[in-house]
């Protein structure tokens, strides 16, 4: 994050940072030229409001967790009410109600899935998801040891889903360690008969344990967008194949892609899906590895080495279990899905303002996701520097954001309002404004 703060704080805050920096290392951060982080004292729907009482839309709705606003009122009291009765309980062998009626919720929701497994995050989720893909066939006698994902694919910062991402600067320093997979192009329709062809030969080896893929939009990899079609072609020869898919919604469940989950724009639907950031609107980490029937169905048996031997300290806690109840809740009603609908209409019709923009290049929108890039002499990546320029830029003017490199991308809860939204776009013309100056 960008700040703007100015040189002289207030003791406080001053006194904040400062402890800040002696004792804390924060995620993604080069503190070597990084400048002071921003001391957030609050949340407020569309709000982070600093130490210093300055408001900023969180337009990125931190880091995408957020759904429905900060310190939502319908969550905090649930999570609160839970505090007085069972704030965590171990998970294996026990069992509790928050638990069982989120999955309940949860399964009705998504529809022709089956079993629901408790973790920690996002990256757990999708660790649990391979997991289970890989021992799902060797429990059937039948190892298999190959992964298919996608060029450019992000999954998480454990060796697993470090592991099924694109090399890149996340993982570099542990190349070397991470196991093997069959990348494939993002198909397009042009390259879609290759990529077919080059999927078909992969299954036909037999050794393919699972397809894992961020279904329509690769977030951390620049919100690069492809057809539903396209993937449910490829989820169908797949599944010719009896090979395991797995959708990594990490980032597109929970209404992002327009959608309750993006699988629901498919016409094939995959066998194992990942959940987390959105899942319980921004309150607490969870994660959620959803599946079907014939998957669990592999892990029982009077063999114990046929269980699945994987669990967190803080799997199934119910205090965070009650926050995802409230928020897929909050979700499912209709004053929300009329906010979200709002919130991909805007963004196209804000589309159209900017189309014709020199400097905006590939001008995209899922649902209330919309991005662009930024042309730039140096190469565009995450590392592209021109991302702490545009950063700076919006914080100075009320709005977080943090661009992947050149791509400049909102997310926005779906509590902000119409009029916060237009700030955010205006914001965005008057950098583009800016930039055409570079
Ligand atoms: C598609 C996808 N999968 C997995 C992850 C990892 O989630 P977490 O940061 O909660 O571990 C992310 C995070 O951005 C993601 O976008």
């Amino acid at each position: 994050m960008q700040s703007n703060l100015p040189v002289s704080l207030p003791a406080d805050t001053a006194l904040l940072l400062q402890k800040d920096k002696q004792h804390i290392w924060h995620p993604f951060t080069q503190v070597q030229t990084a400048p002071n982080n921003v001391v957030i004292a609050r949340g407020e729907g569309a709000y982070l409001i600093d130490t210093e009482g300055n408001r900023y839309i969180d337009a990125m709705a931190s880091w995408w967790v957020n759904l429905h606003g900060h310190c939502h009122p319908a969550i905090t009291k649930a999570i609160y009410k839970q505090l007085n009765t069972l704030e965590h309980a171990l998970f294996a062998g026990f069992t509790h109600q928050p638990a069982i009626e989120y999955a309940e919720l949860l399964l009705g929701a998504m529809g022709g899935y089956d079993k629901v497994f408790f973790s920690d995050n996002g990256s757990t989720a999708v660790e649990v998801g391979l997991k289970m893909a890989l021992q799902y066939a060797h429990n059937l006698g039948k190892p298999k040891y190959r992964v298919i994902a996608f060029d450019n694919a992000y999954h998480g910062d454990t060796f697993g889903g470090m592991s099924v991402a694109a090399r890149n600067a996340f993982n570099l320093p542990f190349d070397k360690l991470l196991f093997e997979v069959d990348a494939l192009p993002l198909p397009t329709d042009a390259n879609m008969d290759s990529v077919l062809a080059q999927l078909e030969a992969l299954l036909s080896t037999g050794k393919v344990a699972c397809f894992i893929f961020e279904p329509l939009i690769q977030g951390a990899g620049g919100m690069v967008c492809y057809s539903a079609a396209h993937l449910s072609r490829m989820i169908a020869l797949c599944r010719q194949y009896e090979c395991p898919t797995i959708a990594d919604e990490v980032m597109t469940g929970f209404g992002r892609t327009g959608t309750t989950f993006a699988l629901q724009q498919l016409s094939e639907q995959p066998d194992i899906v990942c959940l987390s950031k959105g899942i319980t609107g921004g309150y607490f980490p969870l994660g959620a590895t959803v599946c079907r029937q014939f998957i669990y169905d592999a892990f029982i048996n009077h063999d114990k080495m046929k269980t699945f031997f994987h669990g967190h300290s803080y799997t199934g806690n119910p205090t965070t279990i009650v926050a995802a109840i409230a928020s897929l809740q909050l979700l499912l009603h209709p004053d929300t899905q009329i906010a979200i609908s709002a919130i991909c209409d805007a963004h196209k019709a804000f589309m159209e303002t900017i189309k014709h923009h020199s400097h905006a290049t590939n001008i995209r929108c899922v649902g209330t996701i919309l991005a662009m890039d930024m042309t730039t002499t140096e190469q565009h990546g995450y590392l592209n520097s021109i991302s702490e320029t545009m950063a700076t830029f919006f914080f100075k003017r009320g709005i977080i954001l943090r661009p992947l490199g050149n791509v400049l991308y909102i997310m926005p809860p779906y509590c902000t309002t119409p009029e916060e939204l237009e700030q955010i776009y205006e914001a965005i013309r008057e950098w583009l404004e800016e930039y055409a100056k570079y």
